[in-house]
């Protein structure tokens, strides 16, 4: 039997589609890269927005029949049987915490013809994850730390996409890193919701704490992490990633919002200067450390000198990169309930200006760089000019260059040239 894994969505969502794919092949299934030639279609799903969530049905629509349909991931966990009652030709709908149990439900869906769904929040979860997964690279490895979120911030599905916080104990996270290490991976990235409110209780350890061990002793070039929520700021961070210069000076950190109203109607916990502060200690005791965010546009009740104060926000920290979004919303949420009163031209108005006013910003940062040496990642040929190659740089910035190089080296690079998006420069072999 064949399959094929079309994966919506956040990272998370890739390295549960790694797990997935591992368990998969260790019962002697093929991975295919091609609908036609699957014989079963898991779609890896993503709720966070409508439009991601449209998605999954227009593609599980185009499906030829006979093929056998899973929906995996935060669209299958909140909708449950919804799922089967938009689209009957689906076979199976297993949660976020069931997918490791992928290998039985394809036994199951050879057995009957009957639909299925497997959506419990399962609480041995953290303990049946396989850490060994199939991976999508050889080089840039990624470890859920912890997943779920207790936050519930007003626009947001992912708490009950997800569940509550749960985090992996040190332990397991150890030795999956220690793996990657040992197998020749360059870069390693710690993945949660909140991946900052980390904790192993039985050893007293928190997220600082845990950097501090891994940077200390897991020999990849960069450790980063995603996604870090403002409101769990900590000193002890800042001077943990001050010391190992193994921990990317990269934090995204999303804002979401410039206004502290706005911040407060969305129920995030921090103010527009409390943010301010938090981005200035990291800034002041860690030189060059490149922040990036994201930004919700037209939340109910955003006035137009609310979104001043989100440009504003912008143009005082100057970030890396910025992923912007017009606020949709979400079943469950408390948000959902608020009267939408904004209409999708002015969303969408606001969302040209941010990005118009962020591109300014980033062609002007990266025009600095114009000159100088940087250390780079390869990642493999650029699809779009044939000869080159692409890489990444510390704080994720994209770099094409020329140079007889292989995916996974690391490299200097001198930079001749910028885009708002990119950077481009030759290789320089004597840093
Ligand atoms: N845990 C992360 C966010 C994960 S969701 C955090 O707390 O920052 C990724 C991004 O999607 C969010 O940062 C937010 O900008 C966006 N997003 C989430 N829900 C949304 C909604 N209902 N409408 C528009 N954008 C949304
Ligand atoms: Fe969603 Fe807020 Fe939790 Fe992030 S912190 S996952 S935005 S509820
Ligand atoms: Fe989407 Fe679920 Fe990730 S809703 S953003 S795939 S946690």
């Amino acid at each position: 039997m064949t399959f094929l894994i079309k994966t919506f969505g956040c990272q998370m969502n890739v390295n549960d589609a790694e797990k997935m794919r591992q368990v998969l092949i260790d019962k002697g299934l093929a991975e295919v890269d091609s609908e036609e030639a699957a014989d079963i279609v898991i779609i890896n799903s993503c709720a966070v927005r409508a439009k991601p969530e449209d998605k999954v049905f227009s593609y599980a629509g185009r499906i030829a029949k006979g093929k056998k349909i899973v929906v995996a991931g935060c669209v299958a966990q909140v909708e449950k049987d919804r799922v089967l009652k938009k689209n009957p030709a689906i076979d199976f709908v297993v949660g976020t915490h069931q997918y490791y149990r992928i290998g039985d439900i394809i036994d199951e869906l050879s057995r009957e013809k009957q639909q299925r769904i497997k959506t419990e929040f399962s609480p041995d979860w953290q303990e049946l994850v396989p850490a060994v997964s199939a991976r999508e690279s050889r080089f840039s490895g990624f470890i859920s730390i912890m997943e779920g979120c207790n936050n519930f911030c007003a626009y947001c599905i992912v708490p009950y996409t997800r569940g509550e916080e749960k985090y992996r104990p040190f332990e397991r996270i150890v030795e999956e890193a220690e793996y990657l290490a040992g197998q020749g991976y360059k870069e390693i990235t710690l993945l949660g919701q909140n991946v900052n409110n980390w904790q192993d209780r039985q050893r007293g350890m928190r997220f600082p704490g845990l950097l501090d061990y891994l940077a200390g002793h897991i020999d990849v070039r960069w450790l980063r992490f995603i996604t870090s929520y403002p409101g769990y700021y900590d000193r002890e961070l800042i001077q943990v990633m001050s010391r190992h210069p193994r921990l990317a000076r990269h934090i995204h950190f999303p804002a979401q919002s410039g206004s502290t109203r706005i911040l407060k109607k969305m129920n995030r916990s921090y103010t527009r200067n409390q943010y301010l502060d938090i981005i200035h200690d990291f800034g002041r005791q860690i030189p060059g450390i490149r922040f990036s965010s994201d930004f919700i546009v037209g939340f109910p009740g955003e006035t137009e000198h609310d979104f001043r104060m989100t440009l504003s926000l912008l143009e005082k920290i100057r970030f890396e990169s910025v992923f912007s979004f017009i606020y949709s919303p979400r079943p469950n949420t408390s948000a959902g309930q608020m009267e939408d009163n904004l209409d999708l031209s002015m969303k969408k108005e606001r969302l040209y200006r941010l990005q118009a006013v962020q591109e300014r910003i980033q062609l002007e940062q990266n025009s600095r760089l114009i000159g100088q040496v940087v250390e780079v990642l390869v990642t493999g040929k650029n699809p779009r000019r044939s000869g080159e190659m692409l890489g990444r740089t510390e704080s994720y910035q994209v770099v094409n260059f020329k140079a007889n190089v292989r995916p996974g080296e690391i490299i200097f690079i001198l930079i001749e040239n910028v885009g708002p998006y990119s950077l481009r420069g030759m290789e320089k072999k004597d840093k």
